[in-house]
């Protein structure tokens, strides 16, 4: 089946970048994520530094992950970071009481963290804990990470094995704070965050992108009022959470068995996001024209019901080809509003939620997602070309939603790349593009698609959904044309 042609029109008039924090991935002491994720038993038979796994890291390596944020979520807000450093076994042995009320080692602390990170070639972004913790607690663990002077935190830091400061850049000041951070209200957060941020310091070398506790989906209320209360020179960043959830929060809807009408209802609330983006812009347009607060979305991506047979505190979901189209559509709608937003983290990584990664002891796989951020690593900091089109619909029932998204960039080598959605079930979809510029010498694609919407990759077939070379695509001067088959993702690069 073929739906009519989409004409689309790519412009070189922009020079807003897509920051390549767009890409960020999130980290939380959660289930499966870091213990038996990235920190694994000292006797699991894979490549290890310390207890670090390092087929992980490798995997997020190859895609340039730009960040990862952690120790929370919920986390955060009751993780107290003087626990987590210094000899193993003298370490407090606590409760997670977020996530299923298991022993927390914390054997995975500051230094583990900050390890990982340099491992995978990232740069850390940390979640301070307002919820129980201190502004004199905050201050410290910066002073601990940051200070090259002389001071017993900082000497502390030195005996714990790391001379050099970490300068760690990237601080949340509290995380979801109307709810597991503490149930406040905004006027009441707003004025706690700017108790917490004055002493949250600068110390020589680093310049902290201070990030407040945002939004929940769609409270414009709490964006209005940090924009409002909090002095902008004084906050780098605002957050706002969005999860795609099927069904309802009571009923999610499975990850791995589902019919074209969960299909589509999962495709048509990721969808959703661009409307909460655009509300929440216009707010921060209204204090700040300049677009100098960044809106970070630092926790999106697919929640569904956990994986039956496992710890429902854990979170542990499978991922299949919808997934890899709500990260593809949801990537293209942040590409095209990086004028604001500046920052994003996908929830998170490994074995929990819209994972990248999923491990079984010795095993890993690669999930759909995965694949998406490898084909759309070339966007990071990139300069965004804007495109102008009207998509045809993909309707189910008596609902649509648009069928194509797409999103473009100019590399610093000036090479183009193009990234298109098709989001029908049915329909193939070929795409006319009017190029900028007509001197495109080079082509090549790649597409990520399966034969059906709940594909996924399991530890018996681990690559069944996975990039393969692209070729149904034409150049014509400065016209490119594209045949995207239904449920796919492509991208195209012409240099
Ligand atoms: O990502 C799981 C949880 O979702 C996080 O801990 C919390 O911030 C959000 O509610």
């Amino acid at each position: 089946l073929y739906a009519q042609a989409v004409q689309i029109t790519l412009s070189d008039t922009s020079h807003e970048k897509i920051s390549k924090y767009i890409y960020g991935q999130f980290a939380e002491h959660l289930g499966h994520c870091i213990y038996d994720g990235f920190w694994v038993d000292a006797n699991l038979n894979v490549p290890k530094k310390d207890r670090i796994r390092l087929d992980v890291v490798e995997a997020l390596k190859k895609i340039q992950i730009p960040d990862l944020r952690w120790p929370g979520g919920c986390f955060a807000d009751q993780y107290h970071w003087s626990d987590g450093i210094g000899d193993r076994s003298k370490r407090p042995q606590r409760v997670n009481t977020s996530w299923g009320m298991v022993t927390e080692d914390n054997s995975f602390g500051t230094d583990e963290f900050l390890e990982l990170c340099k491992l995978i070639g990232c740069e850390p972004y940390i979640a301070g804990n307002v919820g129980t913790g201190t502004p004199q607690e905050m201050e410290d663990w910066l002073e601990y990470l940051n200070f090259n002077g002389k001071s017993t935190l900082a000497d502390l830091r030195r005996k714990n094995g790391h001379d050099a400061p970490y300068n760690v850049s990237l601080w949340g000041v509290g995380n979801e704070s109307w709810g597991c951070g503490g149930n406040m209200t905004p006027e009441f957060y707003a004025n706690l965050y700017k108790r917490y941020a004055e002493f949250c310091k600068n110390y020589p070398g680093t310049s902290l992108k201070k990030i407040a506790s945002g939004a929940n989906s769609d409270d414009y209320h709490w964006t209005d009022v940090c924009m409002k209360d909090i002095p902008l020179r004084d906050m780098w960043g605002l957050s706002m959470h969005y999860y795609t959830v099927v069904n309802n929060w009571q009923h999610k809807g499975s990850a791995t068995s589902f019919d074209e009408s969960e299909y589509f209802k999962g495709l048509k609330n990721c969808l959703h996001i661009e409307d909460l983006i655009n509300k929440h812009s216009a707010i921060m347009d209204k204090y700040d024209p300049q677009k100098k607060v960044a809106l970070a979305v630092d926790e999106w991506g697919i929640w569904t019901d956990p994986e039956p047979g496992t710890n429902g505190a854990f979170l542990y979901q499978q991922n299949s080809l919808r997934d890899a189209l709500i990260a593809a559509s949801t990537l293209n709608i942040f590409n095209n509003h990086c004028d604001r937003i500046r920052v994003a983290n996908l929830a998170q990584t490994v074995n929990v939620l819209q994972s990248l990664i999923l491990t079984d002891k010795e095993k890993m796989l690669l999930t759909p997602t995965y694949y998406v951020f490898d084909l759309y690593k070339k966007h990071q900091d990139a300069t965004l070309l804007p495109l102008q089109f009207t998509s045809p619909q993909y309707t189910f029932g008596n609902e649509s939603i648009p069928a194509i998204n797409a999103s473009a960039s100019k590399d610093s080598t000036g090479a183009i790349h193009i990234t298109l959605v098709n989001l029908d079930a049915r329909k193939k979809i070929t795409v006319n593009a009017a190029m900028p510029e007509s001197s495109m010498k080079k082509s090549s694609g790649e597409i990520l698609t399966s034969k059906k919407f709940n594909d996924i990759n399991t530890f018996e077939k681990p690559y069944k959904v996975k990039n393969e070379i692209f070729s149904d695509f034409k150049t014509n001067g400065k016209t490119l044309s594209v045949n995207l088959p239904p449920m796919s993702v492509v991208l195209i690069t012409l240099q």
